[in-house]
């Protein structure tokens, strides 16, 4: 049974490619059109998807769409009435959103893919969300929680999933409903920070890290906890249900005070700077504490020892390595893809599963699902260039490559398969030595252009995580996919100083070998030169554009930034006469 997920028209679309249960591929829009986030219908992942797996659209038994898009519209449409006269400005722009393509999705894919249309399945938003989570996860029983902003009303559902050879049950047994919503709260300050919403939010996490919760009180007026354990916003401090503008409204205005100028930078050292930065913290910590307390609830309820998280608040990881050390459950699951992108992975495999009640399969517990890297376009184009490159044997490239991250240069990383999610856990990465805080700021001036107060991760092996991290148990597992903030040990964090943030902590990713068996490899060739087999690994790209998917595209943005070498194995090129941070060597003898 072949089945096409797509997810699409509000955040970041993407197609996902589901084939006798298997997933065989998956991509986000982004990565092929070049739109950092592009919300457009996946056209360009569908048709890389089919082409990859060799099939046309009359192969697939079935395209199964993230939302049920009426249900959708009828929220939006009932939010728009409840608010009249007030919402009557944002009334246009939600028909235009809603009565575009998004209403009209079956006749979409009718007619971008000829597919009829009672071979056009729909998903629930967050039963999209659970699928990802607990279908692509290790493990046959578990909780279930998801949370974002919104998809057609809920906003947060509890449950549990269960896979046996014959079954598989996938419950939502209740749901927080729009305009109630973690996602919205928290996307709310975003705004109100003065970064974008839906892609700020991280920004948000990184910022609080300088700040002291000196406002939780303030935030807890927002949000008030209901004796069932769940939450209601105060909606006199919001205005996104009502409009289209802005999300906060002037009571909220009255409540924090005057909202940060996006075009100004942060300088912490004033009193302004220190004020967004404490507002973030307290947003973040009233965040914790809710989803803390949520799923301390179900495992009580559940009694299970798994908990997979689905929905883009699952992208918070100071909030999932909390809900790991407190909530009671041994292991939390978190997937590379936990927002809307990953939904299309989510909806097919549901389908399969639930819908069509096909065999229950392990899906491989890797990221990798997009298009793959092809080394001899990078030979051509930097050839032509009259770059200087190489081709070695794996072993030569390990050893060189340690040698040029050892003396300070900063690599651009690319193999095998791009990942499906945000983060870039190993095939399409930026390493680097992580002992210098030069490096962090050099990379954040020559190559990321952003902000200082964001940290970068750092990527270390399996067998060593627990000697550099504090690592609680269940740890290792929550940072396969970056999915989790530990803190770095006091003892290590001056050596570690680029990937160790203000706060002591660090976003890491705990290797496996079989994972990125060439990455590791490489982690190890980097110990036995510093003694430290921990790599900066932060995502192959510089601001506002998505992650580099071809070796083309990674050659670009060689040539456009401050990286000195990149790999895509066999092939190294070096930039030439590329500045290197001090070594460690260099800076024992300074
Ligand atoms: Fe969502």
């Amino acid at each position: 049974m072949k089945i096409l997920g797509i997810s699409a028209h509000y955040h970041d679309s993407a197609a996902a490619l589901v084939c006798d249960g298997m997933p065989v591929c998956a991509v986000q829009e982004e990565r092929l059109s070049r739109r950092k986030n592009d919300a457009a219908f996946p056209i360009g992942a569908i048709e890389w998807c089919l082409d990859h797996a060799g099939l046309s659209p009359d192969d697939l038994d079935a395209v199964v769409f993230y939302e049920r898009s009426m249900l959708k519209f009828e929220r939006i449409l009932t939010c728009v009435l409840r608010g009249f006269p007030r919402s009557w400005r944002s009334f246009p722009q939600a028909m235009k959103n809603s009565l575009g393509e998004k209403l009209w999705v079956r006749g979409v894919i009718e007619s971008h893919l000829g597919i009829p249309k009672n071979r056009v399945l729909f998903t629930a938003h967050h039963q999209a969300h659970a699928a990802t989570a607990f279908l692509t996860a290790p493990t046959r029983r578990a909780a279930i929680i998801t949370a974002d902003g919104v998809g057609e009303w809920a906003t947060l559902t509890v449950g549990h999933g269960e896979r046996t050879d014959r079954k598989t049950a996938i419950t939502l047994m209740r749901e927080i409903r729009f305009p109630h919503s973690l996602g919205m709260l928290y996307s709310t300050f975003t705004a109100y920070l003065g970064f974008a919403v839906n892609e700020g939010e991280y920004k948000v996490m990184g910022l609080a890290a300088y700040g002291q919760p000196t406002q939780v009180d303030l935030v807890r007026r927002l949000i008030r906890r209901t004796p069932d354990g769940a939450f209601a916003l105060d909606m006199a401090y919001f205005e996104y249900h009502t409009s289209a503008k802005r999300s906060y409204s002037s009571r909220f205005v009255d409540l924090f005070g005057p909202p940060r100028n996006p075009y100004e930078p942060i300088d912490l050292n004033t009193t302004e700077g220190r004020r967004y930065a404490d507002c973030a913290a307290s947003v973040q910590a009233v965040l914790e504490e809710t989803l803390v307390d949520i799923a301390r609830a179900l495992h009580r309820e559940t009694g299970l020892p798994d908990l997979c998280l689905g929905g883009g608040v699952a992208l918070n990881g100071v909030a999932n390595a909390r809900i790991l050390s407190e909530s009671g459950f041994e292991r939390v699951f978190v997937p590379s893809a936990p927002g809307d992108a990953g939904c299309a992975l989510g909806a097919a495999l549901y389908a399969d599963r639930v819908y069509f009640g096909q065999q229950e399969r392990n899906v491989p517990d890797h990221p990798f699902w997009g298009p793959s890297v092809d080394s001899n376009e990078l030979l051509r184009a930097a050839t032509e260039d009259g770059q200087d490159l190489e081709q070695l044997d794996d072993a030569a490239l390990i050893e060189r490559t340690a040698d040029e991250l050892f003396a300070g240069a900063v690599v651009g990383w690319m193999e095998g398969a791009c990942e499906f999610g945000p983060r870039a856990l190993g095939h399409r990465s930026i390493l680097a030595a992580p002992h210098s805080s030069q490096t962090r700021d050099r990379i954040n001036r020559d190559i990321k252009y952003r902000e200082e107060f964001r940290p970068f991760a750092p990527v270390v092996p399996i067998e060593a995580a627990d000697r550099y991290f504090e690592l609680p148990p269940g740890g290792a597992r929550l940072a396969r996919f970056m999915s989790a903030v530990f803190r770095v040990r006091p003892e290590w964090r001056t050596r570690l100083a680029s990937i160790t943030h203000v706060d002591g902590s660090a976003r890491v990713q705990v290797l496996e070998r079989e994972m990125a068996p060439r990455l590791s490899a490489l982690l190890e060739a980097y110990g036995r030169r510093s003694g430290v087999p921990v790599l900066l690994n932060t995502s192959f790209n510089v601001a506002g554009e998505p992650i580099v998917c071809s070796a083309l595209e990674g050659y670009s943005t060689f040539r456009r930034c401050g990286i000195d070498m990149l790999v895509a194995a066999p092939v190294v090129v070096t930039k030439r006469g590329h500045s290197r941070v001090k070594s460690l060597k260099e800076q024992a003898l300074a």
